[in-house]
């Protein structure tokens, strides 16, 4: 029997496709309905047993990741340990990340590195918790961990966490990210939109005045509905495969609460829009932006056109849907 040295999985970052958002709940969470959408930009990591846990990050951001217990891909680790009875096996592991996803751009990088960690020390311990099991955990860790490790297309609801797969045909979509200077934090930018929401809350510049087409969240941050809800209209869209239609029912109630900690991104808005792009939203909690083009050879136009316009820090053409976290190498 080959003893397996070390074991390396790849994730997918995430876009939200529409993003609804409730009123904060007595646990500081929110409730959401989202779409979630992977895409082909990946982080890399690698377990490898280690006298204790350690992380080494490198790439894209390395430096503003967490190195200690605060790491969600060692929570993941941690967490996964108590459910394996492997004694010396699930010992200390040396977790290696390889990022291209940014740090804290509304991607979902930490979440991935948290799902491929999962999946990976699942497979270097040989521990054979199905994905069900490994979901549960994940959604111990974070909110969007669960979908980094099921990919696809998936409607989220509860904090994010309780998923469906969308049926939809296989489309692939081509999709331009323009990539911001700096961080959002995903908290201030939910504690954001709480007060844009309450009475006399600060409208600011917060607002989204595109034109429709735009896939922001229409108006200024209008008191979010009790419950959030599916947009039928994006769903039949993804169903129909019609990038132009799904350009249009792109949303994000995130958006003017990003917009107002981050003015400068409806510049990047705007200047995809001008330059064809069949929709724009900010990604998650941002300062991403996102846009969807009606193919490749629209994606690498609208790429080249917006690094040129100097409304971002770098562009990266992905495609998606792709599959969630998986192993892609075992050493040993
Ligand atoms: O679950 P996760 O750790 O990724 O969430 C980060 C932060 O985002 C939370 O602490 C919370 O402030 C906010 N959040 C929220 N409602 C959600 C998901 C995240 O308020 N459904």
């Amino acid at each position: 029997m080959t003893i397996v040295t070390g074991v390396t999985a790849r994730v997918p970052a995430k876009l939200n496709l529409q993003l609804a958002v409730g009123p904060p709940r007595a646990d500081g969470y929110h409730d959401l309905v989202t779409v979630f959408h992977a895409v082909a930009l990946f982080d890399e990591v690698t377990v490898e047993p280690a006298e204790r846990d350690t992380v080494t990050v490198t790439g894209e951001g390395a430096s503003t990741v967490p190195h200690d217990g605060d790491n969600l891909a060692l929570r993941a680790v941690a967490a996964l340990r108590k459910q394996v009875r492997g004694g010396h096996r699930t010992a200390g592991v040396r977790v290696s990340i390889a990022k291209r996803i940014p740090v804290a751009a509304g991607l979902a990088g930490g979440s991935a590195d948290a799902a491929a960690a999962l999946v990976a020390a699942n497979e270097l311990w040989a521990a054979g918790l199905v994905p069900p099991r490994l979901a549960e955990i994940a959604a111990t860790i974070g909110s969007d961990v669960a979908f980094a490790l099921l990919g696809g297309t998936a409607v989220g609801r509860g904090r994010g966490e309780r998923l469906t797969p969308a049926l939809a045909p296989a489309t692939r979509y081509h999709w331009v990210l323009a990539f911001a200077e700096g961080q959002l934090s995903t908290p201030k930018v939910y504690a954001a939109l709480d007060r844009l929401r309450s009475p006399g809350g600060s409208r600011g510049s917060g607002g989204n005045d595109f034109p429709s087409g735009s896939g922001g969240s229409r108006g200024v941050a209008p008191p979010g509905p009790a419950q959030p809800a599916l947009d039928a209209t994006l769903m039949s869209a993804l169903r129909s495969g019609d990038a132009a239609r799904l350009g249009r029912a792109l949303s994000n109630d995130l958006q003017p609460a990003a917009l107002s900690l981050y003015p400068a991104l409806r510049k990047t808005l705007a200047a995809g829009l001008e330059l064809g792009a069949l929709g724009a939203l900010v990604a998650g909690s941002g300062p991403t932006c996102v846009f969807l083009a009606a193919s490749a050879d629209r994606a690498l136009e609208l790429a080249v056109s917006l690094s040129g316009a100097g409304v971002c820090r770098s562009v990266a053409r992905v495609t998606g849907p792709v599959p969630g976290a998986a192993v892609v190498s075992a050493q040993g």
